[in-house]
């Protein structure tokens, strides 16, 4: 096998959806296996909360009137079922938005990470039916999965000739083509690295974000939202308390494509939910919901993206295969089945998850593959959000209950 890529490539046979979180970005991190209750390990249940979703006698368009005990009342229109997914109208009113933007701007944003592992580490190579040659398909793969890179066809072709990867045209890459070309494995990675500056069109995500943490936050106002969102949705305050709330900022351009906020267990390992990120192992992020707030009118584009709402013949791995997370080419396709538009306080609420069943374990339902989704392109002028993750562990009493 490894005479095929001699400085340590190696052709694996991978399986599509192997990777852990669909977010390898900044936000989330990693908790200490060694000390269980940092990873919310399972213990007996208690309690009979249950994670109960919003769920009113509705079409989809139309709408329940919800009155939460500071005086408001807010309405929630139903966008779709699969996900279940609201859009709610001056959620925040226009000062709050105002001052959320100034005070995330004064404590300062980054630039959003999503980069794969490829550029530290070595390559691993997509040939998903491995026969040890790459198709321009498994390249775009191979891109997107060590780097988080969104080529396109002709991107790929570009690159070809670019690095002369393919001089005899023929669209697939050989053994020999590769190490003629590249004799060293970081090449790839420096190339790729250098074309994603230049077009950020390439990235799976191009914005900036901070976070701010509502159980450490003496901002009243960002007090005042998150007991607006326990309340809005009927869960306690100290699990409300524990989400994250990532402010992002997207300039012209700026984009973020399909993914899942929640990351799926694997199938063959037992990793745990994330508590917060300040631990070293591994552990996966679990947003059972989120609440998504507009904080300012975009002037054109930026709409989120739910491309499979309501689809029920939505086929995770074809949508994969047809490369159909890449906003930058999917947006305004017809087969994106619905798109909100942003506007300054509205929310919109969806559900990571499917309902909780009794007595499940962990406390919380499988991923909705329907919840995919992402912000389309900023087309003019500029898009400020908040996302209102609500985080949960594989422990229900830990969740319910623990404060650090
Ligand atoms: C996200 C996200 C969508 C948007 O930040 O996770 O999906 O409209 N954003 O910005
Ligand atoms: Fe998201």
């Amino acid at each position: 096998m490894n005479t095929f890529v001699p400085y340590g490539l190696a052709f694996a046979l991978l399986t599509l959806a192997g990777c852990l979180g669909t977010e390898t970005d900044d936000d989330e991190g990693f908790c200490d296996l060694d000390n269980e209750a940092d990873c919310g390990a399972a213990t007996e249940k208690s309690s009979s909360f249950i994670l109960s979703q919003l769920q009113f006698d509705l079409e989809v368009g139309g709408s329940h009137e919800l009155r939460i005990s500071d005086g408001r009342s807010l309405k929630l229109r139903l966008l779709s079922k699969r996900p279940l997914l609201y859009e709610i109208d001056d959620f925040l009113s226009s000062d709050e938005a105002d001052h959320v933007v100034a005070e995330a701007g004064r404590r300062g944003l980054v630039r959003s990470g999503t980069e794969g592992g490829g550029f530290a580490a070595g390559v691993r190579l997509m040939d998903a039916d491995n026969d040890r040659i790459l198709t321009i398909a498994e390249m775009r793969r191979t891109l997107e999965h060590n780097f988080d890179a969104h080529f396109t066809e002709i991107d790929v072709r570009r690159m070809y000739d670019e690095l002369r990867l393919d001089p005899n045209g023929d669209d697939v890459i050989t053994p020999e083509e590769l190490q003629q070309a590249m004799p060293d494995s970081k090449a790839l990675g420096e190339y790729v690295r250098q074309v994603m500056q230049k077009n950020a069109r390439l990235r799976g995500r191009n914005s900036e974000n901070m976070f701010f943490f509502p159980d450490r936050e003496t901002d009243g106002i960002i007090q005042s939202i998150t007991d607006r969102v326990a309340q809005a949705m009927g869960l306690p305050g100290t699990l409300v308390e524990k989400s994250d709330m990532q402010i992002v900022h997207y300039g012209i351009g700026g984009h973020y494509n399909i993914h899942l906020d929640s990351a799926e267990a694997p199938p063959d390992r037992q990793i745990p939910c994330c508590t917060r990120f300040d631990g070293v192992k591994a552990c996966r992020s679990c947003r059972w919901a989120t609440l998504l707030f507009y904080l300012n009118d975009v002037i054109e584009g930026g709409e989120t993206a739910f491309p499979v709402a309501d689809d029920p013949s939505f086929d995770a791995d074809i949508f994969h295969n047809e490369f159909r997370e890449n906003l930058h080419v999917q947006c305004d396709s017809e087969s994106v089945r619905l798109r909100v538009k942003p506007e300054k306080g509205k929310a919109v609420l969806w559900y990571n998850h499917l309902p909780t069943k009794e007595g499940e374990y962990p406390w919380f339902g499988a991923i909705d593959h329907n919840s995919r989704h992402g912000s389309c392109p900023v087309k003019q002028g500029e898009k400020w959000i908040a996302n209102f993750w609500i985080k949960v562990t594989d422990d229900k009493n830990w969740d319910l209950s623990h404060q650090e």
